[in-house]
């Protein structure tokens, strides 16, 4: 059944919460466990060996729980460990960055593709490679964003603040010609609206989101049947966990995945693993 083992998504924060969304709403039956290193956010100006350490010492974490499968829901963290994690776990273990290239390729039609993303994400050019493997003549302009991961950890998505920012930093693909435009931090999919309207509406926003949960579907097989309707199921018990302060983290994944969250705080810091 189901039920039995969890699905668990990770990220360096609230970002991830954006892939989780998409897999609650496609798998509905599955029960997930959240956890965001919101303590140590962001990840992407951080060097490669930390974001790898980092990164195992949440996937320890979650370990502690029966798994099914394992969502890396951090561009920086797929860019910089995919591998070695896959090496690592006798899991099925899925990263955002092919799923959210195959989408891009799917949209664009004039073939110039933008991506915008951390600063380690587009350092590594990991959507590059991903998009040419799919594509090879397209043009790809990459773009790195770090002021915005701060912006939607503090809770400020939706101020003017953001506005300004989000206007100034996208600024260089202003003159771009590009059709499509990857959202490649799972932070952003919270800014979108106030990309939108900055990048117009000539440009068609990717998120990986819906893309990565179809792949994740597809790898868990067929689901058990629908219910017939008026039967009463009870929802998954999702676990969230925050290595920051439970409250914000609340606040945000309640107004994001509009239900209630109960958020556990654990400091990450007790493996000891080494890269
Ligand atoms: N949400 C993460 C990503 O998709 C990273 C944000 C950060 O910690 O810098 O890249």
């Amino acid at each position: 059944m189901s039920r039995e083992r969890a699905i668990a998504v990770i990220d360096s924060g609230v970002g991830g919460l954006t892939v989780a969304r998409e897999v609650m709403r496609q798998l509905p039956e599955e029960r997930i466990v959240y956890l965001g290193d919101n303590a140590r956010c962001p990840y992407g100006s951080k060097s490669p060996d930390e974001i790898r350490t980092y990164s195992f010492q949440m996937i320890d974490f979650v370990m502690k729980t029966p798994l099914k499968a394992l969502v890396i829901a951090c561009n920086t963290v797929t860019a910089v460990a995919l591998e070695d994690v896959r090496e690592y776990l006798p899991l099925p273990v899925i990263g955002v960055i092919e799923p959210g290239a195959r989408a891009a390729v799917k949209a664009t039609r004039s073939g110039h593709i933008g991506v915008i993303g951390t600063e380690t994400t587009i350092r590594t050019r990991a959507y590059e490679r991903a998009l040419l493997r799919v594509r090879p003549d397209l043009t790809v302009s990459g773009l790195a964003c770090p002021a915005f991961v701060p912006l939607v950890e503090n809770h400020m998505a939706d101020t003017e603040e953001a506005r300004r920012v989000v206007r100034e930093t996208l600024l260089p693909l202003a003159g771009e010609e590009l059709d499509t435009l990857i959202l490649g931090c799972t932070h952003y999919p919270l800014l979108a609206p106030v990309i939108q309207e900055v990048m117009g509406d000539r440009v068609t926003l990717i998120s990986s989101a819906e893309e990565t949960a179809r792949e994740l579907a597809e790898l868990l097989g067929p689901q058990p049947a629908a219910v017939p309707s008026g039967t009463r199921v009870a929802a998954p018990e999702h676990l969230f966990v925050t290595s920051g302060d439970p409250d914000r983290f609340r606040s945000i994944a309640e107004e994001w995945l509009g239900c209630r969250v109960q958020a556990e705080q654990h400091s990450l810091l007790e493996k000891t693993y080494q890269p």
